[in-house]
């Protein structure tokens, strides 16, 4: 069976949709077989597109997200899952109060253990590039790694 990774954020309308993504379009350029997901563990967005600013980005990386809808990451979520990666410690932290016993955090996959900021408060546009660049970097290490058998 393919192995399952889920991204998540706290609105699963900025961040993790932009993981997933990059994730699904490196999966096909690299023959991956991975089941790719994400979620957000607030429920304010449930049903909703991502945000404006992260279609956009993503579009000028050629990556369409336009077409995803934000759905919740609950506790009947939690150890179903093969890989669980939070963007920041925040999300990690919230995914853990809900019995995932294993979590990783992106920004350990290429900036360090930095926390991918939320954009979600940033004055427009500027910024997201910054962000799109962290989550492309980080997203791509984590899958050849696993693809490598090294998680
Ligand atoms: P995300 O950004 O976690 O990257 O999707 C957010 C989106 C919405 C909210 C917070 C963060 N919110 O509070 O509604």
């Amino acid at each position: 069976m393919s192995k399952s990774i889920i991204f998540v954020c706290l609105g699963n309308i900025c961040r993790s949709p932009i993981a997933e993504g990059v994730a699904k379009k490196y999966c096909l350029e690299k023959g991956y077989d991975f089941k790719i997901s994400s979620a957000g563990t607030g429920s304010w967005h449930l049903g909703e597109a991502p945000c404006e600013n992260s279609i956009k980005v993503a579009m000028q990386n050629s990556v369409d997200i336009s077409k995803q809808r934000a759905v919740q990451f609950t506790q009947r979520d939690a150890n179903k899952h093969d890989y669980v990666i939070g963007l920041d410690s925040s999300n990690v932290q919230n995914i853990k109060k809900l019995g995932q016993l294993k979590v990783y955090k992106l920004g350990d996959f290429g900036f360090d253990g930095k926390d991918v900021p939320d954009p979600y408060f940033f004055d427009g546009f500027e910024g997201f590039d910054k962000v799109f660049n962290m989550i492309d970097i980080c997203v791509k290490n984590l899958l050849d790694d696993i693809n490598n058998n090294k998680l």
